[in-house]
């Protein structure tokens, strides 16, 4: 197994690489985006699952180069869905140039994304599981992100409604992307499932953490706006905390049709007076331990499952 960063560099020189075709027009916000400050998470999850099967990070380039692809065509349409202007402190691709492009370069993001599956150095059988893993993933996220905006305009959601929609809409890409890597390996259907289980759970803590520093994270170092899940009255683990516990305040605050700043501000310090980060930052370590022992579970060498141990533990209290 190699490290967190000697795998992100190897997809980092896969992005660097990548030759489009004509018009530039279509191509230059894909490579305005990939080129950017990227964490590479889910790629690395995808070349660590090939080398946990045996087969190496070099061979398993095309599927995690697919999937950071894919991660990519996400955001340019959930920029665009989510109104932000900046995405890894720089305009959004909808900013930059406007709604139709990121709209068209996603589309093509997308179809690039399986693209690269299907050129993958594997024999057909192991594309189709890969090709079909992440179509199903697609397809799920597209639910998640559904539910995020149909949850825009319920007045309540219950918890567990929340946890179904972020479990859709980021665990089922840290999870496809396991999996994907594990399926290049050819593995067996009880791996693929640890690492189902594995990649879900680290996606809730990482959704979980990524609401946190929408409210409470560094707005330079996040390279995205602060407060928009706010602003957007998007239904996060903090906002449906706070109307349970504090329902009186909370519903004052929607009915005084407050200016932006004026409404982070008022809903962050409910936020505060309960405590809820710290309560949220429990949350997130829970579920990062049930990542950690799903993948346990999964029988890998002991280097292998070190790697994803520590990978896991190195997210929480992620400042970006
Ligand atoms: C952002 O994902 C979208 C979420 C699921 C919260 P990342 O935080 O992994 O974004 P990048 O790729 O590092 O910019
Ligand atoms: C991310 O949700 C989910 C997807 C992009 C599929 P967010 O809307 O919270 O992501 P950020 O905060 O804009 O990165
Ligand atoms: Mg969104
Ligand atoms: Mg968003
Ligand atoms: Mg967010």
């Amino acid at each position: 197994m190699k490290t967190i960063r000697e795998y992100s560099a190897i997809i980092n020189e896969a992005i660097a690489s990548r030759q489009y075709g004509e018009p530039a027009s279509l191509y230059d916000p894909i490579r305005y985006t990939m080129e950017g400050q990227g964490k590479r998470l889910r790629p690395v999850l995808t070349l660590a699952a090939a080398e946990a099967m045996n087969v190496a990070a070099a061979d398993a380039v095309l599927p995690a180069l697919g999937v950071e692809l894919y991660h990519n065509f996400t955001l340019l349409h959930d920029d665009i869905m989510d109104n932000s202007p900046t995405r890894r402190g720089r305009l959004a691709v909808w900013k930059k140039w406007d709604t139709a492009q990121a709209i068209l370069s996603g589309d093509t993001m997308l179809s690039e994304a399986s693209g690269c599956i299907i050129d993958s150095p594997f024999g057909p059988s192991q594309r189709i599981n890969m090709l079909r893993c992440f179509n199903e993933t697609a397809l799920i996220v597209d639910r998640g992100q559904q539910y995020d905006m149909d949850f825009e305009r319920r007045s309540e959601v219950a918890l567990d409604e929340y946890i179904t929609m972020i479990e859709y809409k980021t665990g089922a890409l840290l999870a496809g992307a396991c999996m994907i890597g594990a399926m290049t390996g050819d593995a067996s259907i009880d791996t693929v499932e640890a690492f189902r289980q594995y990649g879900l759970n680290l996606g809730i803590a990482f959704q979980i953490q990524d609401d946190i520093l929408d409210v409470y994270g560094d707005e330079a170092t996040l390279g995205k706006p602060i407060g928009g899940d706010i602003v957007n009255d998007k239904h996060t683990w903090l906002l449906i905390s706070a109307m349970e516990k504090a329902p009186v305040a909370m519903a004052d605050i929607f009915a005084r049709n407050l200016p932006a700043d004026e409404k982070i501000a008022a809903v962050r310090e409910v936020y505060d007076s309960l405590g809820l980060r710290a309560l949220a930052e429990q949350e997130v370590e829970r579920y990062m331990s049930k990542a950690i022992e799903a993948i346990a579970a999964a029988g890998l060498s002991a280097d292998a499952a070190a790697f994803f141990t520590d990978f896991a533990n190195s997210l929480i209290g992620r400042k970006k």
